[in-house]
């Protein structure tokens, strides 16, 4: 029988290369997602790929019935997943002042409670089926997607960047905590990639036109990349040495397989850079030159 993977936001960007990634490990995918059209069309191409079994459930995780619908098709399907990738999100960009109430709730909803309850409810799951069957090698992983943005408040997307430190301090804990269940945890903080949401992490006709170094790692240094005379488009790839969904996934499932137990995982060049200057730096000089940041979405 093969194993299972539980995937957020199964449908698009990472979360649809997690997808492929699994199925090439012959994992029966479940992708979860709120728009049926993605997920029509996403379980149509991934099925081109794959003999495994992919499974799509529509639902909302910002209701507060989500997880009945997944224990209910998890039953009627008899799916025993042993990975969850926690990779939906809601946030990026909403400015707190300009956010309606409605909208902060969902991202919280979205980001934190359905996160944290999802991440509860597998890990009990997992954790009891591999006492019930101990000495069978049984192994669960919960990848949580963080994000860089949540090593520093940043009052353009203060919600999200918070939801964010929650997931990296919940997550970490959990690796703990979990230690003798035979879970593994993952917490990773993608290098920034494409993706195609609309609210878009990355857009890079909009970028083209900020004529700034605009990576923290430049914002800390305080130099403004016009100053370094080249072409914003080679300069922002240096500066943030940018990543492909796919290269964020590969990455990922090279740490798994490496003998790192590190369970916090940065991608990225410069945010690694930038996160060790950062310990040199005052915190309210930090949360300042972030704040600066030029809007690139
Ligand atoms: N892109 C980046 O540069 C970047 C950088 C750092 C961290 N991250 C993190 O990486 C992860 C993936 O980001 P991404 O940019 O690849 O994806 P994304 O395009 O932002 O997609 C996130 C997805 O979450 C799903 N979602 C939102 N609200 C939902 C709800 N109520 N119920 C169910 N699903 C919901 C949506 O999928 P449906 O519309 O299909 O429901 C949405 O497409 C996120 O956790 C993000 O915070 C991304």
């Amino acid at each position: 029988m093969n194993k299972t993977a539980v995937i957020s936001d199964g449908s698009s960007s990472l979360g649809y290369e997690f997808a492929k990634a699994y199925l090439r490990k012959n994992y029966d995918v479940l992708i979860l997602s709120s728009n049926k059209e993605k997920l029509k069309t996403a379980k149509k191409s991934l099925s081109k790929l794959s003999s495994s079994r992919i499974l799509s459930l529509h639902l909302d995780l910002s209701t507060p019935f989500f997880l009945k619908e997944i224990e209910s098709f998890l039953e009627k399907k008899d799916l025993q997943p042993s990975l969850l990738i926690n990779n939906a999100e809601l946030g990026y960009g909403e400015n707190l002042q300009t956010a309606s109430l409605k909208k902060i709730k969902e991202i919280l909803d979205v980001n934190i409670t359905a996160l944290s309850l999802l991440t509860k409810f597998f890990a009990d799951t997992i954790s009891a089926r591999n006492k019930s069957k101990a000495g069978m090698n049984n192994q669960g992983l919960i990848i949580n997607i963080a994000s860089f943005s949540g090593f520093f408040a940043n009052s353009q997307h203060a919600v999200y960047a918070a939801t964010k430190a929650y997931v990296i301090s919940f997550s970490e804990a959990l690796a703990h905590e979990y230690k003798d269940d035979n879970i593994r945890f993952l917490t990773l903080c993608p290098n920034m990639h494409p993706s195609a949401h609309p609210s878009a992490h990355f857009n890079v006709s909009v970028l083209e036109k900020k004529h700034w170094f605009s990576s923290f790692a430049g914002l800390l240094s305080g130099l403004p990349y016009k100053l370094s005379g080249l072409p914003y488009k080679i300069g922002y790839k240096l500066a943030y040495n940018m990543s492909s969904p796919k290269q964020v996934v590969e990455s990922s499932l090279a740490h798994l397989r490496s003998s790192s137990k590190k369970s916090l995982v940065i991608h990225g060049r410069m945010n690694k850079l930038t996160l060790f200057l950062a310990r040199f730096l005052p915190r309210q000089f930090i949360t300042k030159r972030v704040a600066a940041q030029p809007k690139f979405y």
